[in-house]
């Protein structure tokens, strides 16, 4: 053997032992795995298709992710993946890192045209005992994806032979794509005002169970939120007062657009509300010439509805409406601007008819999508409108004969304001009492006799007269509005009830390490302890 022949035996007898050793030490790792079932994690919504393979993905300090290069957002997408696993698990996981040592599995984040679903949110998952491959034709699928992958992440490192510790991810494949385009809740930051970072919190927990769209309701007869830079009496005076008589306050323009942009990053839209021409008591004291009910405006801090009106047939009022909806659409990205049109009691009806037609007209202007509560199907609007069915069979299909879409917000089934039950601490029950059950066992794509082909999707309203703080709000809208985020997502023929109700119980460990008081319902089995993988094998 000459040395040559030598030296090129020996490089390749070490390759040899490095390659076995390195396929042992992680088939050694695979091995030690309890048996999985991908179909058994507790997604919630529950995917499309879920195909198990019974293995375990180690994820672990050696687990690095990768993105398609050049697609757009993939690597934010990437990034958000990481910094959560940081929380989850304490792992450090790098994004895009060219070289590694010692990487021995690795999350693809993939941009694919060829994927079988179409649609901006469809994403596969394709998870094997070395790779997760995560394919989406956009971003946006790709982020609906990785909410998926945190689900299944276990809360806890299983015990393993080898020194560094290893959270099993299950293995299978999982098709996904949603029912709903729209799947929204709306908070009432008018009634009592909510902070930037509360509201952030709740677009946090919102993401997690894919939702696309939080409605924020800023103003009303108790509140004006939203800062008008050409009208500053509205938050100056409108914005000083809240249900029962705190405070109040109000978003300044950086703020509002701060939580835009943070919802963005979460792949929500926030859909802005200026509810007209009724609960407009708020911009009549700040602005009296507004006022269209005959009475001094006085500040309000009560919780009646019904009693105020804009002045519908002056000029003046169109050009505030115009500043108003033009300054909130130049800072607001999406599509859509919610004029409310709800509950104006003391307008009379022609007044209200052509009030709503001229405000469709100025929304049309600023370049969005007018969305108005169902009175709104009484005027002569746009197919291009949509109406928000909170009470009204007749209106809402009034607006379906127009050809209008229809978001669903009854609000019998899913108003989160409703209380639980009689013994609930927070909320009203003027609709129903809606207990968690309720609130999931209903079918809005054939409610009241609403076509399938005219619902955009479904929101859940969280009214505020009855809550002041973070806390109660997490109360209303918790366990709730994860079941309707399941009604959002999953069709009808894959919700149950009994299977809900056991990933439901399991999503406890998520909301104790997210610190939300949620109602611990009853109904509900709720999985205290850690997730484990070894309680998994036991049952
Ligand atoms: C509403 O609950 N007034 C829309």
């Amino acid at each position: 053997m000459t040395t040559s022949n030598f030296t090129k035996s020996f490089i390749a007898l070490v390759l040899f032992i490095a390659i076995v050793g390195c396929t042992e030490t992680k088939k050694k790792r695979v091995i030690n795995f309890p048996k999985t079932d991908l179909v058994m994690e507790n997604m919630i919504p529950k995917p499309l298709k879920v195909i198990p393979t019974n293995g375990g993905f180690p994820l672990d300090e050696f687990t690095a992710i990768y993105t398609s290069k050049n697609a757009t957002g993939f690597e934010a997408v990437a990034k958000f993946l990481a910094k959560k696993i940081k929380g989850k698990t304490g792992l450090d996981i790098p994004v895009n890192v060219g070289e590694v040592p010692n990487m021995e599995t690795v999350i693809y984040i993939n941009q694919s045209d060829s994927l079988d679903l179409k649609g901006d949110e469809a994403y596969q998952l394709y998870i094997t005992q070395d790779s997760i491959i995560l394919n989406a034709n956009t971003d946006e699928g790709a982020f609906r994806g990785i909410q998926t992958l945190r689900q299944i992440i276990p809360e806890t490192s299983t015990d393993t032979l080898a020194p560094n510790k290893i959270w099993p991810v299950p293995t299978g494949k999982i098709i996904d794509n949603p029912q709903f385009e729209y799947r929204g809740s709306m908070l009432d930051v008018a009634r009592h005002f909510f902070s930037v970072e509360d509201v952030k919190k709740y677009i946090d927990l919102l993401a997690y169970y894919k939702y696309n769209v939080l409605h924020l309701h800023l103003t009303d007869d108790q509140g004006w939120r939203i800062e008008i830079k050409s009208w500053p009496l509205l938050t100056e005076v409108g914005g000083s007062t809240e249900v029962g008589g705190e405070a109040g306050g109000f978003y300044t323009q950086e703020e509002y657009k701060d939580i835009v942009a943070y919802a963005a990053e979460r792949h929500i839209t926030i859909v802005p509300e200026v509810d007209m021409p009724g609960h407009t008591n708020a911009a009549s004291v700040s602005y009296p010439f507004l006022n269209g009910n005959g009475k001094k405006p006085e500040l309000y801090e009560g919780t009646q509805v019904g009693k105020s009106t804009f002045d519908t047939r002056k000029d003046t009022v169109y050009a505030f409406i115009d500043d108003v909806i033009r300054e909130i659409s130049a800072i607001t990205p999406g599509p859509y601007f919610h004029i409310g049109g709800d509950e104006s009691h003391v307008t009379k009806k022609k007044d209200y008819i052509y009030f709503v037609e001229k405000v469709e007209k100025i929304v049309q202007k600023h370049g969005k999508t007018m969305i108005g509560w169902d009175e709104i199907g009484q005027a002569d609007v746009a197919a291009s409108s949509i109406s928000h069915f909170w009470s009204s069979k007749k209106n809402a299909l009034s607006a379906v004969a127009k050809g209008m879409k229809i978001i669903m917000s009854p609000a019998k089934k899913a108003y989160l304001d409703m209380q639980y039950d009689s013994l609930s601490k927070h909320g009203l029950h003027w609709a129903a009492f809606i207990p968690t059950d309720t609130a999931y066992v209903w079918h809005p794509e054939e409610y009241e006799g609403i076509p399938l082909e005219n619902i955009l999707g479904i929101e859940a309203p969280l009214w505020s007269e009855t809550i002041s703080d973070i806390g109660e709000l997490e109360y209303l809208a918790f366990p709730r509005a994860i079941g309707y985020s399941e009604l959002g997502w999953t069709m009808k023929e894959n919700r149950d009830w009994e299977s809900y109700k056991v990933r439901l119980g399991n999503q406890a460990p998520f909301l104790d390490r997210m610190n939300v008081k949620y109602y611990p319902s009853p109904l509900i089995d709720w999985k205290k302890s850690k997730y484990s993988y070894k309680e998994i094998q036991k049952d």
